[in-house]
């Protein structure tokens, strides 16, 4: 949706959630009260690593790339043509940066672009693709010359697999089977006669389908009865016909979940998916979160202070306790947890930066959206049972963005590098820890000091991540781990002089993760972790 014109839906679920986030500070602010001044002393961190939970899913840390601004057009695809180095019209310096990032998964076409999308327009030669308009984002015409084709060239570029939203609001059953058949049949149909004509003879793989977005608001305002009688449709007919997805690498459709706080969609959706017939299945439901501060968004992206801060970490703070509203939910309907959740937008939505078109959603990336990148992931972590997926919005100069380009330039953003920083955690296992966080307060908001996860990955070493919320006070964790003799910790931490620190196309280093390496004393593994920072170590030992 447009940031001029949100659905009431949305402007009401935000209120929900700030009342939800004031009550919890008062009653934070109420039991700090009655406790003696904490934090001064060292932080007990104890991790569990004799016990093992779920898998955290590495489609955690999958990106979302929209029609939108200059995420596709500028920031990704720059045509053959182009001054800016590029393989097949995909800047190599962009493609470099997210190969590094191990990206699992890419959303695209939208988001509510995805909503008026039509994938004819996408296809055979580009300058004979029809020029249409993008209405929900500027109203900017769309050349259509980044299509199917080149989003998956783009996906193999970056090692990556796709993600592709179908459109539901202005299209039918029909066209999605027809763009699905177009993508994956191998048998010589029209279709595949047609995909092959235009340069590739192979079916393409899609790791998920998408069936909608947003049906709730920008992708029709459907209520959740309605979109159910949709969404069957779509989930029998958009059939993948590649040999190869089969068994565990069978496409997951992920059907369109909840509005924030409003559980209809999630009841609904669920509860058909319970007595479903044989002719159709999902394997995802959706959950859109964005962390803004009520709406329309009114936070500066840089320029701010503490107040603003806080505040927005808040409301991040509150999408544990909406998934856990949704979790519960499924887990009525679906105890054995064979639908998993995805939050497949999420991210920090600010004010548009000065002297940009307010529909492209530009904003800038400080070492507070680091703090609250790493929020999130530790929360889908602790959710990993049931949130097998989620997607940044959205990847390059939109919203939280990895990456920013400005022409021929580029720069990392402070969640680039928190998203680095965690790949250890890609299909890690959790690992259960006990942290005595403590609080941080500013004006009347209290939130915990400290953030942590920890996980063993493949080879059984174990990772732990930690965020120290409080941007002044630095703290000492001192680390116990029941079941390994810890003698060091090595890794990265990422931290800056100020909450609105930022990288710049002049600067663009003023926020980078720094190598940090820690041994036992006595027995004991003691970590200084600086204000406003996000470490992630590898702890070694012998078990
Ligand atoms: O990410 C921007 C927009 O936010 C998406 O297009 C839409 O799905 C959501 O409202």
């Amino acid at each position: 949706m447009t940031n001029s014109n949100l659905s009431p839906d949305k402007r009401e679920s935000g209120w929900a959630a700030r009342l939800v986030v004031t009550l919890s500070f008062l009653a934070a602010a109420i039991s700090a009260q009655a406790q003696p001044p904490a934090n001064s002393g060292p932080v007990a961190l104890v991790v569990h690593d004799r016990q093992a939970g779920p898998t955290i899913s590495r489609d955690i840390f999958g990106q979302f790339a929209e029609h939108l601004g200059t995420g596709i057009y500028g920031g990704v695809w720059v045509g053959e043509d182009s001054d800016i180095p590029n393989v097949r019209g995909m800047r190599t310096d962009v493609v470099s940066a997210l190969r590094a990032l191990r990206v699992p998964n890419v959303r695209w076409p939208g988001g509510c672009f995805a909503d008026e999308y039509h994938w004819r327009d996408g296809i055979g030669p580009r300058a004979q693709r029809p020029v249409t308009l993008n209405p929900n984002w500027g109203g900017v015409t769309e050349s259509n010359h980044f299509g199917t084709h080149e989003f998956f060239d783009f996906v193999e570029q970056i090692g990556s697999e796709a993600f592709v939203s179908v459109n539901v609001a202005t299209g039918s059953p029909q066209e999605a089977a027809s763009w699905l058949e177009y993508m994956t049949a191998t048998q010589p149909t029209n279709l595949v006669r047609e995909r092959t004509a235009n340069g590739r003879e192979r079916p393409y793989n899609i790791r998920f389908l998408g069936l909608g977005n947003e049906t709730w608001g920008c992708g029709g305002a459907m209520t959740a009865a309605h979109y159910v009688e949709e969404m069957k449709s779509y989930a029998r007919f958009a059939r993948n016909f590649n040999p190869a997805q089969t068994g565990a690498n069978a496409m997951r459709r992920i059907a369109v979940g909840p509005d924030g706080q409003s559980t209809a969609y999630t009841e609904a959706v669920m509860e058909a998916w319970k007595n479903k017939v044989w002719s159709w299945d999902i394997e995802g439901l959706s959950l859109h979160f964005y962390t803004v501060g009520g709406w329309p968004p009114r936070y500066n992206s840089f320029q701010f202070g503490e107040r603003e801060y806080a505040a927005l970490i808040a409301d991040t703070l509150t999408l544990d306790r909406l998934i856990r509203t949704h979790a519960e939910i499924m887990d009525r309907h679906d105890p054995e947890k064979r639908v998993g959740l995805y939050v497949d937008e999420w991210g920090v939505w600010l004010a548009p930066l000065p002297d940009t078109n307010p529909g492209f959603l530009a904003q800038q990336n400080t070492m507070r959206d680091a703090v609250i990148a790493a929020l999130n992931l530790n929360i889908f972590a602790r959710h990993a049972d049931r949130v097998r997926g989620a997607n940044i919005a959205q990847m390059v100069n939109v919203l939280q963005a990895m990456i920013l380009t400005d022409g021929p330039r580029m720069v990392l953003t402070p969640t680039y590098h928190v998203f680095h920083m965690y790949l250890p955690f890609q299909n890690a296992t959790f690992v259960p820890l006990e942290l005595d966080a403590g609080t941080y307060t500013q004006g009347d908001v209290t939130l915990p000091r400290l953030d942590a996860v920890a996980a063993r990955d493949a080879e059984g070493a174990l990772w732990l991540a930690v965020t120290n919320l409080d941007p002044e006070r630095a703290a000492q964790v001192d680390i116990d781990v029941d079941g390994m003799d810890v003698a060091s910790a090595s890794g990265q931490v990422l931290t800056a002089p100020r909450v609105d620190a930022h990288n710049t196309f002049d600067a663009a280093e003023t926020v980078r993760p720094r190598e940090i390496s820690v041994q036992a004393r006595g027995g004991a593994l003691r970590l200084d972790l600086p204000g406003k920072s996000v470490t992630v170590v590898r702890l070694n030992g012998t078990r």
